[in-house]
């Protein structure tokens, strides 16, 4: 923890020992307004942390921790542009992407001009497609959308393709190509039209390998069908921060949307990279999902810290990783169409904040980010549940639910929720409890209990509920770096592996190696350029 959080800390500590031998359940018993208190409400979603391991007064401390790591100063910084990125000398402004400011030229900055122009051209865009004006080579209308990108230029937009199925209109349908791997390339396109197929080439750097390799092959794959330049034209698309290398590709210039260096890839969905998701549900959509996430950014700048649902859910996880000791928490929505928020988290969280140097370059002597992880429920109950109960980690939980659902029957709902809850509830009390049936004298067959949840529920999960959802947990990672003393916006650890996969590459085109292999590496390479010898 940053040097000036000392006093914080230790007055946390002594609030770990404190609850050492202490139930959660207890804390009802001496707390008589615990549940009010640890329940905070903002732009549709609910918090419910009255599940966690923790006292009134820690998660006051936690509050009183996050004003002294200077939580509101630094959100001011974030909001207005300060370079807060330093190792890149970036800003991170993705919340003025969400902010509906009025485009044109009374827009208060040339910032808000350029995001409001660009996102008039993608409403046009998607109003040309999804009413026919714009249509494929052969005249044919689109029926399919391919988004080609990776990382933070892919889980977003198939995060809120798949959550927002039900919403507005049916559009495109959007298939996913992320991983270099032919394979996948393979199980996409084999069941699409070419001359009914849109491509989206989502890469911020356009220097990203897997990208260009799967966007060459679809412009191989499309050219089977048509070979001519005008082709690629009207079934290309892109969205990038680097234009040039964009147009050397042969995206046409019109067909290219820009974004911007103070867009991190991770927080990037609220730009031009989410075109799929108003290809696919339509712009009025999109245009809610960005008003939710602008809700929860208002709550998130306006609110005094112990009110404040991202910053205290924030708190509350590092209570669970500093003080208790968790080493990863997992994330189990219960409802399909939040399947992959767990992969959308790992990425937000664990590339933001998987560090071990400090905004001042020393290196950390406490732990940042814990793993993120998690499932869709009630399926993970059948598979790791298991270790929730009876395992002897501690594993937080976030447990997500809808209250409502636009058309499950109502047999199917019941049961979901009927789970969730269960589960939060029985986590906490485990079976020896006067809830369940009388303890059991078998020790294998106990649940000890007191394993700690958050609880998120929204009553219905929309495209103004899911914006907010994601705006919450952005918030809530950047409110951690500030505690850990990091920068979340920077992503430095993944070059190595990048830089090495490249010359290994060369080497299976016959290069010499620019470095010694250590024996295990050296009978890999081997064993595979003996497996594929080349031909040509
Ligand atoms: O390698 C990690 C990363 O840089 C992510 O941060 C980013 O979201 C992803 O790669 C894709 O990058 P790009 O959008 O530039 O292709």
């Amino acid at each position: 923890m940053k040097a000036d959080l000392d006093e914080h800390t230790s007055k946390l500590r002594h609030h770990a020992g404190n609850v050492a031998d202490a139930r959660i359940a207890g804390f009802f018993e001496t707390e008589p307004d615990r549940l009010q208190r640890t329940t905070l409400s903002a732009a549709g979603i609910h918090l419910d942390l009255s599940k966690n391991l923790l006292a009134l007064p820690t998660l006051d401390a936690l509050a009183e921790m996050a004003d002294a790591a200077g939580v509101a100063a630094a959100t001011n910084a974030m909001f207005s542009g300060a370079l807060i990125n330093h190792t890149e000398q970036r800003a991170a402004l993705h919340t003025a992407l969400r902010n509906p400011d009025t485009p044109g030229d009374e827009s208060p900055s040339p910032k808000a001009r350029e995001v409001g122009d660009v996102r008039q051209r993608m409403a046009l865009l998607v109003d040309h497609i999804l009413t026919g004006q714009r249509r494929g080579y052969s005249g044919e209308t689109f029926t399919d959308v391919v988004n080609i990108g990776i990382g933070g230029s892919h889980l977003g937009p198939q995060l809120a393709c798949d959550a927002l199925r039900y919403e507005g209109q049916a559009g495109l349908t959007a298939h996913f190509l992320a991983n270099v791997d032919g394979g996948e390339f393979e199980r996409i396109v084999h069941r699409l039209n070419p001359a009914t197929t849109l491509f989206v080439v989502a890469s911020k750097s356009f220097a990203t390998v897997e990208t260009r390799l799967n966007a060459r092959s679809a412009k191989t794959w499309l050219a089977q069908w048509r070979a001519e330049p005008a082709a690629i034209a009207h079934h290309f698309i892109a969205v990038t921060a680097n234009v040039d290398k964009a147009e050397q590709f042969g995206i046409a210039s019109e067909n290219i949307f820009p974004i911007w260096d103070w867009v991190g890839g991770r927080y990037s969905m609220w730009s031009a990279i989410g075109v799929p998701i108003a290809l696919c549900r339509g712009m009025d959509v999109f245009r809610d999902l960005l008003a939710g996430a602008h809700a929860m950014d208002k709550h998130f700048l306006s609110s005094p810290m112990r009110a404040n649902l991202p910053v205290m859910m924030a708190m509350c996880g590092i209570w669970n990783t500093n003080f208790l000791g968790a080493e990863s928490y997992a994330v189990i929505p219960y409802d399909d169409r939040l399947r992959y928020l767990p992969d959308y988290l790992q990425q937000l969280e664990m590339e933001s904040n998987g560090k071990s140097v400090s905004i001042g370059n020393a290196g950390l002597t406490h732990h940042s980010a814990p793993v993120t992880w998690g499932g869709l429920g009630t399926n993970a109950q059948h598979a790791f549940f298991q270790l929730l109960h009876q395992g002897t980690r501690l594993i937080p939980i976030d447990f997500i639910v809808a209250l409502q659902h636009p058309c499950a029957p109502r047999q199917h709902h019941d049961m979901l929720v009927a789970n969730c809850i269960a589960q939060a509830e029985g986590l906490m009390n485990g079976s020896n409890s006067a809830l369940e049936n009388a303890p059991s004298i078998d020790p294998h067959r106990q649940t000890p209990g007191n394993r700690p949840s958050s609880f998120i529920s929204v009553d219905s999960l929309d495209a103004h509920t899911l914006g907010a959802l994601i705006a919450m947990y952005e918030h809530k990672t950047f409110v951690q770096s500030l505690v850990w003393d990091i920068n979340a916006f920077d992503q430095w650890g993944v070059e190595l592996g990048k830089h090495l996969a490249n010359s290994i590459l060369d080497e299976f085109a016959g290069a010499p190696p620019t470095r010694p292999h250590d024996p295990s590496t050296a009978a890999l390479l081997e064993r595979y350029l003996s497996l594929n010898s080349r031909t040509e």
